[in-house]
């Protein structure tokens, strides 16, 4: 059962973000400044997830609370090539996150991917869904998973999907940057999913985190499209009229598999926030008035 935040609590007891350099760990800790919580937020430089030595003591000097672990090695292409880095970082460093959460009686917070799926479901992957990685980078991430599992009782999963947001290079970057320089563009149209803005993901990690809520858990915004659509919308709201293209999967290899459905079912987690998370075409809204609005536009 879910209970009110508790901000007293996480007073006496700090929430850390790992990976605070990274583009979810920027907008939790936004959204952390919003709501005036007491955290403290770590990058590679300050703490490396992957010296198990190094993170007992250090979060034993922070006695936090609440840890949330966005810190991962997210190169999904590169990891089909750098095997060992990938597992060090989304498998090993997991578990060394998720051991001091016990140790220190804190709440383990774990951010995971669709990409444990292996794509080939009809509709909305459940929390429960069998995970079959098609990819390094899945297979380090699931590993992650059931580190995590295995060393810390009191732990959220929380997979997502698709984020884009301030702080990091992301799809809406990249298109607007090609849509405003090429003649045309050319985009995958048979890989579906839901574009989750990162502010609208943290606020929800946030409230999960806060409430006596343990398990897995899928979230992203709500609604669903194909890369080719998000292009298109991408640049109808930015009233670019450069011709995009429809290729499929095959006309567009990379290194790494990706799965063709990376649609998560939400459900559970929507009804613990009290409703879903804004459409994906809301979500894209605001971070472009957002970055509009920062004059950090490319
Ligand atoms: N991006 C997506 O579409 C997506 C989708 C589903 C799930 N996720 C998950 O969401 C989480 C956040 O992803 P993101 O997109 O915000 O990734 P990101 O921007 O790449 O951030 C990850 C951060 O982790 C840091 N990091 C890497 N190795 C580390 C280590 N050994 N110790 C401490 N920090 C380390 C990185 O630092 P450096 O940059 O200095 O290496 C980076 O700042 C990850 O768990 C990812 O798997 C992402």
């Amino acid at each position: 059962m879910a209970r009110a935040p508790d901000w007293q609590a996480a007073e006496e007891r700090p929430l850390v973000v790992l990976g605070a350099g990274g583009m979810l760990a920027t907008a939790i800790v936004h959204e952390l400044e919003e709501k005036g919580v007491h955290y403290l937020a770590l990058s590679e430089q300050s703490l490396d997830i992957t010296f198990e030595g190094r993170v007992a003591a250090i979060l034993k000097g922070l006695n936090p609370g609440i840890i949330i672990n966005t810190a991962a090695y997210t190169d999904v292409d590169g990891a089909e090539t750098s095997r060992e880095q990938a597992f060090a970082v989304n498998s090993h460093g997991a578990d060394n996150v998720a051991r001091a959460a016990r140790s220190l009686g804190s709440k383990a917070v774990h951010i995971s991917t669709d990409y444990v799926f292996d794509g080939k479901k009809e509709g909305p992957y459940r929390p429960d869904d069998e995970p079959d990685p098609i990819n390094i980078y899945g297979q380090s991430k699931l590993e992650g998973e059931i580190k995590v599992r295995s060393a810390a009782e009191n732990h959220l999963i929380i997979r997502t999907a698709w984020i884009y947001g301030p702080g990091g290079k992301n799809f809406v970057r990249t298109i607007l940057g090609l849509g405003r320089t090429r003649d045309n563009l050319r985009v995958v149209n048979d890989q579906t999913g839901s574009p989750t803005f990162t502010r609208h993901l943290a606020g929800g990690i946030i409230k999960l985190a806060s409430l006596d809520t343990r398990g897995t858990f899928h979230l992203t915004n709500s609604g669903q499209c194909t890369w080719y659509e998000f292009a298109c919308e991408i640049l109808r709201q930015n009233k670019i009229t450069t011709p995009v293209h429809p290729v499929t999967t095959e006309e567009f290899p990379t290194d790494a598999k990706r799965p063709r459905n990376s649609l998560l079912d939400c459900k559970d987690a929507y009804s613990i926030l009290g409703g879903p998370l804004p459409h994906w075409q809301e979500g894209l809204r605001d971070y472009l008035e957002l970055e509009t609005g920062n004059g950090e536009w490319c």
